[in-house]
């Protein structure tokens, strides 16, 4: 029978790779942390409805990349896109929102888009994102991106670029649109398939074509068309950013692939991530979403990064942990009656808190010596027939290339003492 592989577009984590993930998720909650913000998890699978309205019908999420299947009710449900509608339906549908404003919350979990999978892009990938919800103001954009900011810092991530546009207010949005559709409709024949699409159903989007990059050049710009008033809101968000020491560049042909942003949005580039999959994460403010779910108007903000992204920055850049340890000791019968024995021996070095690997194979114990270097061990407990009949264990020090014979009573203390010594 042939081998079961794992599904096109997903990843295992093996142990290799474990700390370097642990580390980027670890770092992740301590910065959210630093900021009051709580941990939160919602379902891997919401209703479909969640999202068609939440990210937008016409978006490409919702059009061609969800996993959507039925529940044996004929309900229909989807495996998550994104986390920001889930969580805003779990903080307001429990109306936390009551007790304290904003509610802050950050999050770390799957997500699954349906895209043409390649480096940095899966069906199975993960975002770690906090959300601000229950608050307008520039102080809380900006809050939000100083707390990405200082993630990355702490990662040692250079060469990063923050791109900061606003979409302006609802309103704003609707005016640059049909100027996008003036603008486009007589250039209608020149412009690609998916383009002639976007005209008809998501003008903003026109604006990420890559085919067609020379119309966007001279596009007409958002800036021009908002409201005085919005261009003072995205004015004190680019201070409190300056002030914050965060070094943002304004780009305004972001628009973003989901639909509920009003005013500021953002992405983190990276120099070593190409094309469309350059973008480390993004965020901004969807002050009408909560409406758009069925909740009362509630303003909001937030972003998600991607981790298999950053993992892939990090490791080109070298500053991500290897592969960790597994025990300080190796604990080893040397025949199989001496298993349970040894098997006893090392769970008392664990009660003291030593990190004890078990060896009871039938391997040879020079084989076994061997093995405790790839386990990481300094010190190896040999437990033989001679051993177990002076109720005794061989304790080697695998630095000091030294061993001796210690009687159980002492087992536990010398140990200790050796592994302090080596450490
Ligand atoms: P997004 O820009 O769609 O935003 O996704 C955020 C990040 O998730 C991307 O920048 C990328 O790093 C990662 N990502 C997206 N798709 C894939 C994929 N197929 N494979 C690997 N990584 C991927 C959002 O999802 C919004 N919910 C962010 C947000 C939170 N806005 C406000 N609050």
């Amino acid at each position: 029978m042939p081998e079961i592989a794992a599904p096109r577009g997903t990843r295992d984590i093996l142990p290799a790779d474990a700390p370097a993930w642990r580390r980027l998720l670890d770092t992740h909650a301590e910065v959210a942390e630093l900021f009051g913000y709580a941990y939160v998890e919602t379902p891997v699978f919401e209703s479909t409805e969640l999202f068609a309205r939440g990210v937008g019908q016409e978006t490409d999420i919702v059009e061609k990349q969800m996993f959507t299947f039925e529940d044996r009710g004929g309900r229909s449900l989807t495996l998550r896109p994104e986390g920001t509608a889930g969580t805003l339906r779990g903080v307001l549908g429990a109306r936390l929102d009551q007790e304290q404003r904003p509610v802050r919350v950050h999050y770390a979990g799957p997500m699954f888009r349906a895209e043409r999978p390649q480096a940095g892009r899966q069906h199975q990938f993960t975002q770690l994102g906090i959300e601000c919800i229950g608050e307008r103001s520039a102080a809380l954009d900006s809050e939000v991106i100083e707390i990405a900011w200082l993630y990355f810092t702490r990662l040692g991530i250079s060469g990063l670029q923050l791109q900061v546009n606003t979409l302006g207010t609802g309103d704003d949005r609707r005016r640059y649109r049909e100027a996008l559709v003036s603008y486009y409709t007589p250039l209608r024949d020149q412009l690609c398939e998916d383009c002639r699409r976007r005209l008809e159903l998501n003008p903003l989007r026109l604006l990420d074509c890559k085919k067609d990059a020379r119309f966007v050049a001279e596009a007409p710009v958002i800036w021009d068309i908002l409201d005085g008033e919005s261009q003072i809101y995205f004015e004190s968000v680019l201070a409190s950013l300056r002030d914050a020491g965060v070094d943002a560049r304004v780009n305004h042909r972001i628009v973003r692939g989901l639909d509920y942003y009003t005013d500021t949005v953002f992405e983190f580039w990276h120099e070593s991530l190409h094309g469309a999959q350059n973008s480390l994460g993004g965020g901004g403010r969807y002050d009408g979403l909560a409406q758009t779910l069925g909740f009362a108007p509630t303003p909001a903000t937030g972003y998600a990064l991607g981790v298999e992204r950053i993992l892939l920055v990090a490791r080109e850049l070298g500053t991500l942990p290897g592969p960790s340890p597994n025990g300080d000791v190796l604990v080893c019968s040397v025949e199989p009656p001496q298993s349970l024995r040894a098997a006893s021996d090392a769970r008392a070095l664990r009660s003291a808190g030593v990190r004890v690997v078990l060896d009871v194979s039938d391997r040879r114990l020079d084989r076994k010596l061997r093995a405790a270097d790839r386990v990481g061990a300094r010190v190896v407990v040999i437990v033989g027939e001679e051993e177990a009949a002076a109720d005794a264990a061989s304790v080697r020090d695998l630095a000091a290339h030294s061993q001796q014979r210690i009687s159980r009573a002492q087992l536990v203390e010398s140990v200790v003492s050796l592994l302090g010594r080596a450490a």
